[in-house]
């Protein structure tokens, strides 16, 4: 596996230190950066290890779907997390959510990036941005983060043309991946490190603010309906239904 020296016209240790992270791989093509933050979890590499390819030919999503991960249109990054022990994993994705909505925004002043739990990042409607955390052993975790930049409607699948959209597609051009790697990492940061046991309730104020669902009557994928009401301090979507209040942790959700 060979990794690149320069990425976005600066040598990768540039990146290491402009961003102060102990490592930074590049890659021109990888199965999924996931992977292979995974690996690096395995041995030494500290958190805020960051991993990035140019494409990936095995980029996946939630639930084994595929992410499209072509050349040239978009961020395909991952960094690994080495939670302590009162951490909870499962509050990355809505973390990482959020870091990656405030990392868009501050770059792209006009849109207003929404989270759609557990793991979509939506503009206007249409998916921006993914999110995909992964546990490994008992010590780590893999945060992956894919963000469409470049394309134009038409370089989506057919499949995907009417959910996807790009910064380019939403009215926001010319942002370099750099500029947007870092900006996601400082967020990042302030958000992950350390990964808190719970979210406070500033945290939830500003997912709330930013939540996709809340108000609106969602499905489960176990068929249970409801209105969604916002996300728990453990980072369950919370929905009621018939003035029961449930706490949904896995699986995932649409419009009802
Ligand atoms: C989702 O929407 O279900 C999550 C998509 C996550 C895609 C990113 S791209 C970088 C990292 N590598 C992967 O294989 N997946 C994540």
């Amino acid at each position: 596996m060979s990794c690149l020296d320069t990425w976005e016209g600066r040598p990768v240790a540039v990146w290491e230190v402009l961003w102060k992270i102990p490592k930074f791989e590049a890659h021109d093509t990888l199965p999924s950066t996931n992977d292979r933050v995974r690996e690096l979890a395995g041995g030494q590499a500290r958190a805020f290890t960051v991993v990035t390819a140019e494409t990936q030919t095995a980029g996946r999503g939630r639930s084994g779907k595929r992410w499209e991960s072509a050349q040239g249109v978009g961020l395909w990054i991952s960094f690994l997390l080495r939670p302590e022990p009162q951490s909870s994993p499962a509050l990355a994705p809505v973390l990482v959510g959020l870091a990656t909505a405030a990392a868009i925004e501050s770059l792209c002043p006009e849109l207003r990036p929404q989270i759609k739990w557990p793991n979509d990042l939506l503009v206007e409607g249409r998916k921006l941005a993914g999110v995909l955390c992964e546990v490994v052993g008992s010590d780590a975790v893999a945060v992956g983060v894919g963000i469409n930049i470049g394309h134009r409607r038409a370089d989506f699948p057919k499949a995907l043309r009417d959910h996807a959209t790009s910064l380019e597609a939403a009215g926001c051009s010319g942002l370099t991946r750099s500029s947007l790697a870092g900006r996601l990492l400082v967020e990042a940061r302030g958000l992950l490190d350390p990964l808190p046991s719970e979210l406070g309730e500033g945290l939830r104020r500003e997912i709330r603010r930013r939540d996709a669902l809340v108000g609106r009557r969602v499905r489960t994928d176990v068929g249970r309906v409801g209105k969604a009401v916002g996300i728990s301090a453990h980072g369950a979507l919370l929905i009621e239904s018939e003035g029961t209040r449930h706490a949904i942790t896995g699986g995932s959700v649409g419009l009802a």
